[in-house]
């Protein structure tokens, strides 16, 4: 099928909840791959509507109020603020960044729902739901946590599992619990407004895999991600279900029919909303009509977001869409991302295991194009992938500073030398010199198509690989021993450099705008265009210099042993407090429990789960096999030969098909690591523990 060439792009990024700061790992996710993208559509002169937003609603916000002691209007306004600024600081050029509290929000949201109710795209079911006696409240979405019947991920909210990115309905968790009294629900009585997904499967399945919509050309679905893909394929397959679209709450677009007093939407049937809302606020002053942008076919439309958003963009906005008619597009890809981690751990912001970005802004004033690149060369494009403080001082000091930052400045540095500031002629051309030049006329188009297949990692690799070239272009010719015997040769070869120079500055302007800026003004470029990159006649010869000045400098190890304390810290003075202590027990129920110690015999992993070890133990009496969760601490050959705390006489249970006969103690820290509960010294086996 052919390509279309598309005449208007509308570009979102994922809106964050106004819940709390930034940290890396949602611009690794989301926003820096988002801003690469419509920077380079930008620069070569497309039309990009490119939207982001606060997200105000839902259960998010309303938990961080509870906790805070404020209103959830006090939550939202504080971090709509701090967030809105922290992208402008860090370079992320929204043509918008709205909110879903803004009343065009709630007019879209609430027209959405009417129309979707008059045609009657939802079911109404009255049915029991999970209530919480003592918060006298129903518990949906992250007010109720329990056991993903999926993964088995004990902390899966009421809406969706964030580790293995499940959408899910309350009741299918396993043993729930409230999470605002921690208590177990009762079930009871309350009326809901459902999405079927179901009746959707068919065309959905033919929109994703095939890229057809209603019988026609769509989309190139091997242009997706392979693990977006493979993430809607294992939807569909199992089988879509009905999803719940409003809520019984206070706090969100409320439910705009007689009789539905008390409900609001569903937190993620207003928030995609608000990509058009905010759509709607920017044309509004920008003098453009919103609906280019979403009715368009001439219009790409792209979602930027992280793994756990997939379903929802994939499969619930869709059909929301499309159910809506008036000729909404459907998004033409959504090049998600997966998790960015940092030093060895998942991100977690209850943890406060995270760099925040303002926090960096603060600690490296002016550094935001060294987070910018570090981030993106380490970006999760396509597995999840790690930030370390080591790596980030690493890559500045010996890529940014050593190379780019490095070359640019002794292309100025000679000509200012040799030449007074003045770009020198380009006389007869050696074998080496036509070489660079042909290098420089590959680069632009190798970016252009990474950039448009969402391959940001390698462009900007291609791009910083010109300025490698650049460096052994001048360290190979040495301007500097050529000047007295030769200028000649000097002039073309800095013409050249310069040349180069002149199109990284055009060139990185996707990946690293502050810089491509600084380095458009020093060589005195004063109309980039991204089309004519790739030429060597950007400067023409006697265009004078602009004022050098170092691009970057190098990170010192003492600002890297700072950041990691402050991470060491975070860890240790965690704000997640100690777990309370339980309701008193008897010193009988205590003796009930048989511990004994015991050595590990030996240990292999369960095949195809990544927490379980099976273990041999030998507790003293007997010689028998466990099954333990320990498998994402210790490696199997690690723990070999350990001694251990053993329960046991805890009934045995099937664990994945093996009999587990007890259980060894392990001791929890904040962070969720384990570690082995021991003797201090050699105890025959069997001993007991009490
Ligand atoms: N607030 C959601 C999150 O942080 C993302 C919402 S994206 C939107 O996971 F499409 F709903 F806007
Ligand atoms: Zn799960």
């Amino acid at each position: 099928m052919e390509e279309k060439k598309y005449k208007k792009y509308t570009v979102t990024a994922a809106l964050p909840y106004a819940n709390g700061p930034l940290h890396i790992g949602h611009i690794a996710g989301a926003y820096l791959p988002a801003d690469i993208y419509v920077r380079f559509l930008r620069e070569s002169g497309r039309d990009v509507a490119f939207i982001c937003g606060s997200d105000e609603h839902g259960a998010a916000i309303t938990i961080k109020a509870q906790k805070e002691g404020v209103t959830p209007k006090q939550v939202i306004d504080k971090f709509h603020k701090i967030n809105k600024e922290t992208f402008e600081e860090f370079g992320i050029d929204f043509s918008i960044y709205h909110r879903t509290s803004a009343p065009i929000h709630h007019e879209t949201a609430q027209d959405f729902f009417k129309v979707l109710n008059e045609k009657k795209k939802f079911t109404i079911d009255e049915s029991e739901q999970y209530y919480d006696q003592e918060a006298n409240q129903f518990l949906a979405d992250r007010y109720i946590v329990g056991e993903c019947p999926k993964c088995g991920n004990e902390s899966a909210y009421g809406d969706q599992c964030e580790k293995c990115g499940s959408s899910l309905v309350p009741t299918d968790l396993i043993n729930p619990k409230s999470t605002i009294t921690g208590s177990a629900p009762i079930l009871k009585k309350t009326k809901h407004w459902y999405l079927p997904l179901n009746d959707h499967e068919e065309w959905v399945n033919d929109w994703i895999t095939k890229g057809e919509l209603d019988g026609k050309y769509h989309h190139n679905p091997k242009e997706w991600k392979k693990h977006v893909l493979g993430q809607c394929k294992s939807w569909i397959d199992g089988g879509l279900q009905p999803r719940p679209m409003t809520r019984d709450l206070e706090w969100g677009v409320k439910v705009p029919l007689e009789g539905a007093d008390g409900k609001v939407l569903y937190v993620w049937l207003d928030a995609p909303i608000g990509y058009i809302s905010a759509t709607k606020e920017w044309a509004k002053e920008a003098g453009k009509n919103w609906e280019d942008y979403w009715k368009n076919e001439d219009t790409k439309l792209v979602h930027f977001i992280g793994k756990d958003n997939i379903v929802f963009h994939c499969i619930i906005f869709p059909i929301i869409l499309k159910s809506y008619g008036d000729g909404f597009l459907l998004p033409n890809n959504i090049p998600a991302n997966e998790f960015l981690n940092l030093e060895g751990n998942k991100l977690s912001t209850s943890r406060n295991w995270a760099v925040w970005v303002h926090e960096y802004l603060n600690d490296f004033p002016g550094k935001q194009d060294e987070l910018r690149y570090v981030l993106n060369s380490n970006a999760p494009e396509n597995k999840d992938s790690e930030f370390t403080w080591k790596d980030y001082q690493a890559k500045v000091n010996n890529e940014l500073v050593a190379i780019l930052g490095n070359f640019v400045n002794r292309a100025i540095v000679l000509t200012n030398k040799y030449f007074n500031g003045d770009v020198p002629v380009r006389g007869e051309l050696a074998e080496y010199d036509k070489e660079i030049i042909n290098k420089i006329a590959e680069v632009p188009e190798k970016v252009e198509k990474l950039i448009e297949n969402y391959r940001f990692k390698e462009a900007q690799f291609e791009v910083m690989n010109l300025a490698r070239i650049g460096n052994k272009y001048l360290a190979d010719t040495e301007p500097w021993k050529l000047i007295k015997e030769d200028p000649e040769i000097v002039k073309t070869i800095l013409n050249i450099a310069l040349q180069l120079t002149a199109n990284l500055g055009v060139l990185l302007t996707p990946f690293l705008p502050k810089t491509a800026k600084k380095i458009q003004y020093m060589v005195g470029l004063r109309n980039p265009k991204w089309n004519k990159a790739g030429r060597v006649d950007l400067l023409y010869p006697y265009d004078k210099l602009g004022i050098p000045e170092l691009l970057f400098s190098k990170i010192e190890d003492s600002q890297i042993e700072y950041q990691i304390k402050k991470l060491e810290k975070a860890k240790v003075a965690s704000n997640v407090p100690a777990e309370p202590v339980k309701e008193p027990t008897t010193f009988d129920d205590f003796t009930q429990m048989d511990i004994r110690v015991g050595t590990i015999l030996h240990a292999e992993k369960v095949p195809k789960t990544k927490k379980l070890l099976k273990l041999q133990v030998d507790t003293g009496v007997d010689k028998r096999t466990i099954v333990s969760g320990i498998a994402e601490f210790f490696k199997p050959e690690e723990i070999i030969g350990l001694q251990v705390c053993v329960l046991a006489n805890l009934e045995p249970r099937k664990i994945k098909g093996i009999n587990s006969e007890g259980m060894i103690l392990m001791a929890e820290d904040r962070d969720g690591s384990l570690s082995f509960i021991a003797p201090r010294k050699k105890v025959t086996n069997g001993g007991v523990v009490r």
